[in-house]
């Protein structure tokens, strides 16, 4: 798809690509792996068109969310922090261009409620707290005191 749009962007010399990224690609998700997997790469992809497209005058945003009522989250009935995707497009068209409390590049956070949420989840998930890895049984691996699993590094180096 944007292979198809960005050449008929680049000759107008406008255009906005909104992506849309997840809560699942803030930490580990586990039992939702390859959703989380596909939402990290909608985040980096986007970053990284982003500052290719910016001299075009083509703007691409990472619009981070968490749930929104759908057939796919399974949410009915919307929250305070659960919008309708009305509510939701509406915030998004809103603030185009404003990071409302996202820290990552080129990412918006239209939903007010949930960029409190975020801060919230940043703050509990923070990866420095991360329990340390254990690998007990794989010797090529040692467990580090910051939560990264580095192979073979000694733990002084950690
Ligand atoms: N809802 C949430 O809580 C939430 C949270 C974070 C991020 N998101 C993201 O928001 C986006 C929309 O999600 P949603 O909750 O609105 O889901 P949804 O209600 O299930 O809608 C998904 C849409 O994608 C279409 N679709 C699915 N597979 C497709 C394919 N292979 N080719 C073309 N179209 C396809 C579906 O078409 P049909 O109707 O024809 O099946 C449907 O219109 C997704 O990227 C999701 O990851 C959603």
């Amino acid at each position: 798809m944007t292979r198809l749009i960005v050449p008929q962007m680049r000759e107008r010399k406008t255009g906005l690509i909104l992506n849309m990224g997840s809560f699942a690609a803030l930490r580990s998700l586990p039992f939702l792996s390859v959703y989380a997997g596909t939402k990290g790469f909608v985040k980096t992809w986007s970053q990284s068109l982003a500052y290719e497209l910016e001299p075009d005058g083509i703007t691409v945003s990472h619009v981070f969310s968490f749930w929104v009522t759908s057939k796919m989250s399974g949410f009915r009935n919307p929250t305070l922090s659960v919008p309708t995707p009305e509510t939701y497009v509406q915030c998004t068209f809103d603030r185009l261009g404003l990071r409302c409390g996202a820290t990552d590049s080129f990412t918006t956070i239209p939903y007010w409620p949930h960029s409190i949420l975020n801060f919230i989840v940043s703050c509990l998930w923070d990866p420095r707290h991360a329990p340390p890895v254990q690998y007990s049984k794989c010797s090529a691996y040692k467990t580090c005191t910051k939560g990264d699993l580095i192979p073979g590094c000694p733990e002084s180096e950690c």
